[in-house]
């Protein structure tokens, strides 16, 4: 079939077959797909949405387009987790070393920062000598060896997802929930990874804050991802608010640091626990909030942390001593009135960060990793005129810029109940 016909029944609102979809995949990465017919591709996608069998399709095909690693064939009960997306998003820091410490590998090709979010492999770039790249035989030598294994996907992964997305990026079709999910799943079903439990982040920080649009997506996710093997369930979580106390790179790391040393803020724990147990039982293994908390409590988790990072090139001495300095100019954001903490604009928290360096505003833009935000309130809280709602480590004073900060916190007069942290867990039906 020409590209013109597939398309004409795409635009007609048609679903189409696996085969279909295999020829836009194909266009995609040989590039015989001239950019106008992706891009009519993805609109038409964006609108009339993909039918279940044309996500799971879609998915495989662009998963087909590169590299795929099957590690599950040789490291069993192999776990990953995703998340959406969020600010002060450090799980994977945490999640990563406390499972593989509890017995469970893990691996985890992560993404770079996007928008107003911060990345995994950014964030763990702060720490001095760590590489983040890695091929299939080092990933499986950090399996073998250390139990966990956290890289960026290669260019080899999902070449037809990295054509797809700078085509999603100019024509508005970033946020379809089904391109979405064949763009996340084709670059993390390529490890093999034998369970995925995906964190869905909904609220005013997420990539989709509307409940039960997130909820669609997890759906989805879940859906294509088994269909393809993977045994998948997601968690919806709250991102209304930044999650933990610090938001920024290098202070990210540390309060990961802090989690794993069993010191670390409620909600990180909570949401981290929650996944944790969920990964594990994909895998028929129970891990409960005990055994979590048992394992932070006698350093194996921390001390799993620091093999890994050591085995991926961090220095000795960082290791030994784990301190990364914070931006020297510091403003503090304080409650213009009284009242109840009603809602932050996490999304223009984030955005905010990225204007003051501590994200990246283009792609391949210099990150400061010592920018950040201290979150000292939670949502529903008492707040007092004057009293601290936060505080800003910036690379130059800018007085104006905190109070962009302060104009994103909703004090008001009534009392006020949060969402809950942990929302549905959302379980394939197929
Ligand atoms: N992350 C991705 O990799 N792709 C998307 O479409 C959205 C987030």
């Amino acid at each position: 079939m020409l590209p013109f016909e597939i398309l004409a029944r795409k635009r007609a609102g048609k679903c189409l077959t696996a085969e279909e979809i295999g020829e836009v995949v194909a266009g995609a990465t040989d590039g015989s797909w001239s950019d106008a017919q992706l891009a009519a591709f993805l609109m038409a996608a964006a609108i009339h949405e993909l039918e279940p069998s044309e996500t799971r399709a879609l998915t495989e095909g662009m998963l087909g387009s590169g590299e795929r690693w099957k590690l599950d064939e040789e490291i069993p009960h192999l776990c990953d987790k995703h998340s959406t997306g969020g600010v002060g998003d450090k799980v994977s820091l945490v999640l990563a070393p406390l499972v593989a410490s509890c017995g469970l590998p893990v691996v985890m090709l992560t993404g770079r920062g996007l928008g107003h979010t911060g990345g995994t492999a950014d964030k763990l770039e702060a720490i001095p000598g760590l590489v983040m790249d890695f091929d299939r035989a080092q990933c499986l030598d950090m399996l073998r060896r250390l139990g966990v294994a956290i890289g960026v996907a290669t260019a080899d992964i999902a070449p037809a997802d990295k054509s797809l997305y700078a085509i999603r990026d100019q024509t508005g079709t970033v946020e379809s929930l089904p391109l979405i999910t064949a763009s996340i799943l084709s670059k993390k079903l390529a490890t093999g990874a034998s369970s995925l439990v995906l964190d869905v982040k909904t609220g005013s920080g997420a990539f989709i804050p509307d409940l039960a649009q997130a909820e669609r997506l997890a759906t989805m996710m879940v859906t294509a991802a088994n269909a393809l093997g993977c045994h998948t369930s997601a968690l919806l979580t709250d991102m209304s608010q930044p999650l933990g106390r610090w938001v920024g790179h290098s202070a990210e790391v540390l309060e990961a640091l802090e989690t794993l040393r069993g010191e670390g803020p409620e909600d990180l724990e909570a949401v981290t626990f929650a996944l944790s147990t969920e990964v594990a039982r994909l895998e028929g293994v129970d891990l409960d909030r005990d055994a979590l908390k048992a394992a932070l409590l006698s350093g194996s988790a921390y001390e799993k942390f620091m093999q890994w990072a050591l085995a991926q090139g961090a220095q000795r001495d960082w290791v030994d001593s784990p301190a990364l300095p914070l931006a020297p100019e510091e403003a503090s954001l304080t409650a213009p009135r009284s009242g109840f903490l009603a809602a932050v604009d996490t999304r223009r928290v984030g955005f905010l960060l990225v204007e003051a360096g501590g994200g990246r505003a283009k792609p391949g833009a210099e990150i400061d990793m010592g920018v950040a935000l201290r979150y000292d309130v939670r949502l529903g809280d008492p707040i007092d005129a004057g009293q601290s709602l936060g505080r800003l480590y910036l690379r130059r004073a800018d007085d104006g810029l905190a109070r962009r900060f302060v104009d994103c916190f909703e004090v008001v007069d009534e009392e006020v109940s949060p969402p809950p942290l942990i929302g549905k867990r959302i379980v394939d039906k197929g």
